[in-house]
């Protein structure tokens, strides 16, 4: 399902990055358990809020960006283009080579994509990580129907649920932050 945001849509993203990267995407990208060196995907990266702080710590890792639009990947190129360990993909089809990432996150994606796709997307993530890797989300409650959802079909594709927490988010509300490893 193709989707381009609209200019509106861009500038506010770049304003809550101003505003609030360090108390919103930076501290997600603290909770992350990186040592760096490890191979991660940023799935839905936008314009690169959360991978402008994970691709500093990846000292000696990499950072794959990706996104279904054309139009978030280059803002997002352009967010972290002082960085050599980062590549970006864009998601035409919902395919990635098995048992290639340490750590796999998606930082406000999940709720917005249809069931059924997510029926689709979910088994792809949870294969391309490496045995005992991670997968992290982070979503707003405000759909209970659609986290359910989320956890369901994680649980159902060979991942654990390690952490969980409700946090709430200056001007975005009460989110779920949960962690997960591969069995
Ligand atoms: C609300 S934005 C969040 C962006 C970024 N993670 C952040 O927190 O700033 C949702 C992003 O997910 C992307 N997206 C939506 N559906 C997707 C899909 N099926 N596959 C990959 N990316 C998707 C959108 O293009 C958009 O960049």
């Amino acid at each position: 399902m193709k989707y381009e945001p609209p200019r509106l849509e861009m500038l506010l993203a770049k304003l809550a990055f101003r505003l609030c990267g360090k108390s919103v995407y930076q501290a997600f990208a603290d909770r992350l358990p990186l040592d760096g060196g490890e191979q991660v995907l940023d799935f839905g990266c936008g314009m690169g809020t959360v991978a402008y702080y994970v691709a500093k710590k990846l000292s000696h890792g990499h950072l794959t960006c990706l996104d279904i639009s054309e139009r978030w990947l280059n803002a997002c190129r352009t967010t972290l283009r002082k960085y050599r360990n980062v590549d970006y993909l864009l998601w035409e089809s919902p395919t990635l080579a098995k048992e290639s990432f340490d750590v796999v996150y998606c930082h406000f994606v999940l709720h917005d994509i249809p069931d059924k796709e997510l029926a689709r997307v979910i088994p792809v993530l949870a294969e391309s990580l490496k045995p005992s890797g991670l997968l992290a989300f982070r979503e707003p409650l405000t759909d209970t129907d659609k986290i359910s959802l989320i956890k369901s079909l994680v649980e159902h594709n060979s991942l654990c649920a390690m952490d969980s927490r409700i946090i709430d988010i200056p001007m975005m509300g009460n989110a779920l932050e949960c962690l997960y490893s591969k069995r």
